[in-house]
């Protein structure tokens, strides 16, 4: 395998952020992992997959495994579903775009989505009232001291809001090298409760929609808000949306009468977290390279040569005046590296 040093990562984030590896491979299957990992034992070893969900504030010193394992696998089952594996190095809309041409659905939701099968369960992706949790059967992942295989159930994984064990008791521990999903072939279960998605099929009189017309509308909805990583460097939502507890957020609402919210259960509230900092100011506001996208304020923008470093200054600058203001406290969903 060949080893490039002193390369840069910029084509390797989404976000585009120019910081350079000492050492990286591309791995292009779980044998070349496994030997990977035993030649190296002594390294630091950073695990790169898609690069769509963190900021790279500086250089990195250790050994670059960029995991480029590709292949899909399905096995049809009696019960009108079907077993759909797919190795970590694959593009996720793509397999997404894959499991709707052969009509298996589930994912449909979560179309566009930026990154790549093996990171989708680490911060268990979501979108449009769908997470990946609600198709996820199982996933393997490489002990990255040991080199053992181990399988996780979906309980194991402890899924939450764009939350996994691999982002907490296991972080860093594991390399996840395949995600099975159990997708149905026939009376799909569809979820056009977004507002969104509901109004994007009406406007195209679609009353009965199959599975490729909502992935069509997702993918719509998100061309219209959300920037292209191809074209601005980004991250998707760069906060969570905070949850506060249903007391705390009666005291807000008196304040800021117009203020949305979803109920998460009789106790908690969560707040989009785009609105807070639209009323802070931040929105379609730009420092050099750096900025707030125009359109949705969650999304933190690299305009071309935005370092890390300025970046994260603005995430900081923005969390404190959310914490002035409405006395909430933003946590990153992007990993900061
Ligand atoms: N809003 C504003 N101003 C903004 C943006 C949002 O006021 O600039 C308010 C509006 O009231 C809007 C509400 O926030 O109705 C919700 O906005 P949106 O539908 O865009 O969703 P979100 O809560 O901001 C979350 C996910 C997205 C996901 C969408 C759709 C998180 C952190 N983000 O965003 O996920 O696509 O819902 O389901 O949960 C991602 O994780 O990278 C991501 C893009």
């Amino acid at each position: 395998m060949k080893i490039e040093r002193n390369k840069s990562l910029k084509k390797h984030n989404t976000f585009g952020i120019n910081v350079k590896a000492a050492e990286f491979i591309k791995i292009n299957s779980e044998k070349e992992l496994t030997e990977t990992l035993s030649i190296h034992k002594e390294r630091n070893i950073f695990i790169l997959s898609g690069g769509s969900n963190m900021l790279l504030t500086q250089n990195l010193e250790a050994l670059v495994l960029h995991i480029a394992i590709k292949g899909i696998t399905t096995s049809s089952q009696p019960d009108s579903s079907v077993l759909v594996s797919a190795n970590a190095g694959e593009n996720w809309h793509d397999f997404v775009q894959f499991c709707i041409d052969n009509d298996f659905g589930g994912l449909e939701n979560l179309s566009l989505i930026p990154g790549y099968v093996g990171s989708a369960p680490i911060q268990n992706i979501g979108a449009y009232g769908v997470e990946l949790k609600d198709s996820f059967i199982s996933c393997e992942a490489i002990h990255v001291i040991s080199g053992a295989k181990k399988h996780f159930t979906k309980e194991e994984c402890n899924f939450g809001y764009r939350n996994s064990i691999f982002k907490n008791e296991l972080k860093g521990n594991y390399i996840i090298t395949k995600v099975t999903f159990r997708l149905t072939t026939k009376d799909h279960v569809l979820n056009t409760s977004y507002g969104a998605i509901e109004n994007a099929l009406k406007e195209k009189n679609i009353t009965s929609p199959t599975i490729k017309d909502i992935s069509e509308a997702v993918i719509a909805i998100r061309k219209s808000k959300l920037p292209d990583p191809k074209e601005i460097g980004n991250s998707g939502s760069f906060f969570k949306n905070p949850v506060i507890t249903s007391k705390n957020f009666a005291e807000l609402q008196k304040l800021h009468p117009d203020i949305p919210f979803y109920q998460v259960d009789k106790n908690n509230t969560k707040i989009p977290a785009g609105w807070l900092i639209e009323q802070s100011g931040f929105k379609g506001k730009r420092w050099g390279d750096a900025g707030v996208h125009a359109k949705q304020a969650l999304v933190l923008v690299n305009y071309d040569n935005a370092s890390g470093q300025e970046l994260l200054e603005l995430s900081k600058r923005i969390q404190k005046t959310v914490k002035e203001k409405f006395g909430i406290i933003l946590e990153t969903e992007v990993n900061i590296i």
